[in-house]
């Protein structure tokens, strides 16, 4: 499907997931959507499954959006908990589009969780409480990361799913039967010979002649470029990378240490879930990356930036984010509230080192170049995600491999011929509405004929396109009144 066939099917207000190969433009074409949207004034929340995803497509992470924050499982009381919450419930009820990008990640677990809270609060029992949801991703990248939490008994929690589970396999996923549109045009890739290399791998026929080519770009870590970015399985290598690249700045260095209150276990817990370190070691010039979101001060989790100067007042930091602003960086709180009150509390500034990255934190990036290790890659998929970043085989410096590292998930072969062959059906029926479309368009007066669906459809898409509502009475023979109860019925204009 072509991006623009994809984009009149979101168009037409259906639940749809947005997939195809990495570079295939399913983040280039929702933000596409989410401009349309919003510049009908139609509240889209925009959401990743990972913060630095979040902020290639400008938005926020699904768990912060949602407010489930780091819990994969929500009992009772946590549900009642957040529903609570002005924050959360005022952007769920204000939203009518949800799109979750980078949804591979999100386990069936989370995606279930987020749909109770959405039901919760919107006091409805369809799918999201009625929200449309765009799905945007590509199951071939990487699984959700499982952690291994304090087990809670079953009965205790409120929605069971299996631990890592794919969100197409949960309840709610089957329940929406989200319209699949699987795009088939490159736009990060311009190497055919990489490309073929990287479709050998999606398709699990990689074989010694697409390893041949790879191997054309093996170094040695002391050969590698300084200033291009390293993607690492582990985080134990990215950290040990980043403080290398630290000792080689000239330089003071600066240590800014976490503090914290409250109960021992919990803040133990917070420390290993923090993206900031315990103990943060900076130096002017260091790549840096914001851990936490304030979208008001111009940075979320993700943000990318250059450590300028230190204040000669308080010390602390101001970075240079790659979009050319300066923000002067405070320590931030991460708490842990229970019952309404802070169990825990950890303080830091919301920064980590940024010239290594996980593979994982990497997935939705396009890299010109990057220094690739997949010596220690331990899912399916991880390898396929850091080869896919880079535009074409000359950017790549291939610093070692594993078996692992060329394959994808088997689960996923399979469940992707489904996909495919709902994606074709999906652009058969939407073709034959446009021929339906076309007959209505020529018919004469329907001022009191009932609406019927593909109206509405068309009444949509024309209006997300930008039509006025006096030019929409034109085209559907109607009365401008009477177009403006459809649109709100369509819950594109507010109910007043
Ligand atoms: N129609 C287009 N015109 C111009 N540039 C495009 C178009 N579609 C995508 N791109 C560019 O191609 C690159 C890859 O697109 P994008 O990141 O949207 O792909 P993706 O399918 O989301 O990939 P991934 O699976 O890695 O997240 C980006 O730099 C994007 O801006
Ligand atoms: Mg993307």
């Amino acid at each position: 499907m072509t991006q623009s066939q994809a984009l009149a099917l979101l168009k037409t207000g259906s639940h749809v997931f947005l997939t195809g190969e990495p570079g295939s433009g399913k983040t280039y074409v929702t933000q596409e959507y989410v401009a349309l949207l919003r510049a009908q004034g139609i509240e889209v929340a925009v959401t990743a499954s990972t913060g630095i995803a979040a902020t290639q497509i400008g938005g926020m992470t699904i768990h912060s959006w949602s407010g489930i924050g780091v819990k994969t499982k929500l009992d009772k009381q946590d549900l009642e908990h957040i529903a609570k919450s002005k924050n959360v419930k005022t952007h769920i009820l204000r939203a009518r589009v949800l799109v979750i990008d980078e949804i591979s990640m999100l386990s069936a677990q989370t995606l279930t969780s987020v749909d109770a809270v959405c039901r919760k609060i919107k006091k409805s029992e369809l799918p999201f409480g009625g929200l449309q949801v765009v799905f945007v991703g590509d199951f071939f990248q990487l699984p959700p990361v499982v952690r291994h939490e304090n087990a809670l008994s079953a009965q205790q929690m409120l929605l069971q799913e299996t631990p890592a589970h794919f969100c197409y396999d949960s309840r709610v996923w089957k329940q929406m039967a989200p319209k699949v549109c699987y795009l088939t045009e490159q736009h990060r890739q311009d190497d055919r010979e990489y490309l073929n290399i990287l479709s050998a791998i999606r398709c699990n026929v990689f074989n010694s002649s697409h390893l041949k080519k790879l191997q054309t770009r093996k170094i040695e870590y002391k050969d590698a470029p300084d200033d291009v970015p390293k993607l690492f399985a582990h985080n134990s290598a990215v950290d040990h990378i980043n403080s290398e690249v630290l000792g080689r700045l000239s330089g003071a260095a600066r240590v800014f240490t976490m503090t914290s209150q409250g109960n021992d276990h919990a803040i133990a817990a917070m420390q290993k879930a923090c993206l900031s370190p315990v103990e943060l070691q900076v130096k002017v010039g260091a790549a840096v990356m914001f851990t936490k979101n304030n979208p008001k001060e111009g940075f979320v989790n993700g943000t990318l930036g250059t450590l300028e100067k230190f204040d000669t007042h308080t010390g602390y930091p101001s970075v240079k984010t790659r979009r050319g602003r300066l923000i002067d960086v405070e320590p931030m709180d991460w708490i842990l509230e229970e019952n309404g009150e802070i169990r825990a509390k950890i303080t830091q500034l919301p920064l980590r080192l940024a010239w290594a990255l996980t593979v994982h934190k990497s997935q939705g990036m396009s890299l010109d170049a990057a220094v690739v290790d997949l010596a220690t890659v331990f899912e399916f998929g991880q390898g396929y995600v850091a080869l896919s970043r880079i535009r074409r085989l000359a950017g790549l410096f291939l610093l070692g491999w594993n078996e692992r590292a060329f394959q994808v998930h088997p689960e996923v072969l399979a469940q992707d011929r489904q996909f495919r062959m709902e994606s074709e059906s999906a652009l058969k029926e939407s073709m034959q509405k446009k021929g339906g479309e076309l007959v209505y368009g020529a018919s004469v007066s329907v001022a009191y004929r009932p609406w019927d669906e593909d109206d509405d459809t068309e009444l949509r898409e024309l209006y997300l396109d930008g039509a006025t509502v006096s030019s929409l009475a034109k085209v559907f023979s109607r009365t401008s009144g009477s177009i403006r109860s459809r649109l709100k019925k369509n819950n594109l204009i507010e109910k007043k």
